[in-house]
């Protein structure tokens, strides 16, 4: 029979196989066990072949593949090892190594870590919260008045096609979410990015961080604020950092203020960042209004609190000598790798 003779032929093909590096045995692979090899259309001459003998080529078919098969796992094994071998004994052991590219952490995330560490110290927890907010806890519980000009599109980004959704605009959306699930005592910092409707420059940008401090309890202090205030300032700019306080206004607290720590106008970055009068902006603060205690269903008569919002990006752009706050944002590694050294 014709069929079981191709068989008897390819058989001693295989025998007389002997690639001699992978290459070859890919050429072997192709023919004998590729999508295309010679041995499949065997398979359909099974109909042409009597039914007596049937079985007899059945088995012999099977052989030739099964041996076509064994033959390529034992030819790789050894291909393979001569070709590892072959490399290695190529390898130069006294080149210089590779140069390895360090990862390195986004000063932002250096400077923020740090604020944290700094408060943790003094009992306050992470809180953490969505950064898409819906406008009573960013606006209404912050005691901001429906006609208040942040609300406007101008200043804030809505969700598409809508009017109560939106980015926040601080990070004081974690005081009223915080507020509404826990009763005092609260001593929470919120560190997250925020997001307002400003056109881009050199010192400001439409996306920026902020750590948000709340602290709430029976008879807390004006005074508590300024002294938590002031520690943090000397651990974050020095142990002689002095500090000094502005009146300011914000809907959600009341007294208000700013404040402010001394750099001086030695460098150029400082004369840069304080406009030249030697004062950074670092955060604004006050005493929680009433008004938002009852919002969030928190007796005023009983309790008392203060909170602040820190500023990040002038912190870190002070702490690295960096004039543009645009570079922060555009995570161009050749500005990024230079922060690889800083733990
Ligand atoms: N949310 C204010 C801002 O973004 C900062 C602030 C927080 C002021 C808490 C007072 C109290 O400017």
């Amino acid at each position: 029979m014709e069929a079981f003779k191709t068989i008897e032929k390819i058989l001693g093909e295989i025998d007389a196989e002997a690639p001699q590096d992978l290459a070859q045995l890919e050429t072997y692979r192709i023919r004998y066990l590729g999508t295309k090899n010679i041995i499949k259309p065997l398979f359909a001459e099974m109909r042409s072949v009597p039914n007596d003998q049937k079985k007899a080529y059945g088995l012999a078919l099977n052989k030739l593949k099964t041996k076509a098969e064994d033959k390529f796992q034992i030819l790789k094994g050894q291909l393979q090892d001569q070709a590892d071998q072959s490399a290695s004994s190529a390898r130069d052991l006294s080149l210089p190594a590779g140069i390895q590219n360090k990862g390195s952490r986004h000063p932002i995330s250096i400077v923020m870590d740090r604020m944290i560490d700094i408060f943790d110290k003094i009992g306050f927890v992470v809180a953490e919260e969505r950064e898409i907010e819906d406008d009573w806890h960013n606006f209404t519980a912050m005691n901001t008045p429906a006609d208040h000009p942040a609300r406007d599109m101008q200043d804030t980004f809505y969700l598409k096609n809508s009017t109560t959704e939106l980015l926040r605009t601080h990070t004081s959306s974690v005081q009223a979410r915080v507020m509404m699930t826990q009763q005092p005592p609260i001593r929470i910092i919120a560190p997250g990015r925020v997001y307002r409707n400003e056109t881009i420059s050199a010192r400001s940008h439409c996306q920026f961080h902020q750590i948000e401090g709340l602290y709430v309890d029976e008879h807390v202090s004006f005074a508590d604020m300024k002294q938590t205030l002031l520690y943090f300032a000397r651990e974050m700019y020095g142990p002689k950092t002095n500090i000094r306080l502005r009146p300011s206004y914000f809907p959600f607290t009341e007294p208000s203020a700013e404040m402010d720590v001394w750099l001086g106008t030695d460098t150029e970055t400082t004369k840069k960042l304080t406009k030249g009068t030697g004062w950074l902006e670092v955060l604004g603060c006050g005493m929680v209004d009433p008004n938002v205690l009852t919002n969030c269903n928190i007796d005023p008569e009983k309790y008392t609190g203060f909170a602040f919002g820190i500023g990040i990006e002038r912190s870190a752009m002070q702490k690295y000598g960096i004039s543009d706050i645009r570079l922060l944002f555009e995570n161009d590694v050749r500005f990024l790798r230079q922060f690889s050294t800083v733990i």
